[in-house]
């Protein structure tokens, strides 16, 4: 089922002035292992996403995450290379599970904080920890649940740095989990 389907005109002419890793698509199985580590319930967990919870692929790529969202929930998308920007969207959902654009990380991360209340990127961990200035924007918004620690390789990235599955949520202040990505899910 999807979210609002009036979002966006759909112009796969449109034209975006995106740089090489901005197209990185996930290797499917590592989207599914991220997205089952929030569905798997670790019941009433913070980690959890809500039997009614509704999710967000604010960048769907070629669907390697909004694809295998659990079915029973209700999801949408946005892609700019189909006409769906996703500084448009102007809806609240209860979560965003994706690999985001890393040209406009700061941008990106902002407006995923305007819209969801569960925010779940798998990013070069470099992109959030390397800046003071990002690191209180997560503060302000709450905190992190989880991060999930794994080398940039085997995400299918084209760089060496370590990558990481990070799980923010608005007004959290609970502890962090903060883990290796266990070797028999790689
Ligand atoms: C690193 S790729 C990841 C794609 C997909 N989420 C995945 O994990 O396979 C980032 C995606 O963001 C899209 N993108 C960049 N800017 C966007 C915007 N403003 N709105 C929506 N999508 C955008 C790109 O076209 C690209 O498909």
């Amino acid at each position: 089922m999807s979210l609002h389907e009036n979002f966006g005109s759909g112009n796969s002419d449109a034209n975006p002035d995106l740089k090489p890793n901005d197209m990185v698509m996930t290797p499917r199985h590592i989207a599914k292992q991220m997205i089952g580590f929030y569905a798997d319930n670790h019941l009433a967990h913070p980690h959890d996403i809500s039997p009614d919870a509704t999710i967000l692929d604010p960048c769907r790529g070629d669907g390697a995450f909004y694809n295998q969202y659990p079915d029973d929930r209700t999801r949408d998308w946005c892609e700019i290379t189909e006409g769906r920007d996703f500084f448009d969207w102007p809806y609240k959902v209860d979560w965003i599970i994706t690999n985001p654009p890393y040209s406009i990380f700061p941008q990106f991360l902002e407006k995923c904080f305007e819209v969801a209340d569960n925010v779940a990127l798998l990013i070069p961990l470099a992109k959030l920890v390397s800046s003071l200035k990002r690191i209180n924007m997560v503060m302000d918004y709450g905190g992190i649940v989880s991060m999930r620690v794994i080398g940039a390789s085997k995400c299918g990235f084209p760089f060496g740095f370590p990558a990481a599955a990070i799980h923010m949520k608005r007004g959290y202040d609970g502890n962090t989990l903060i883990e290796m990505w266990p070797d028999e899910e790689e």
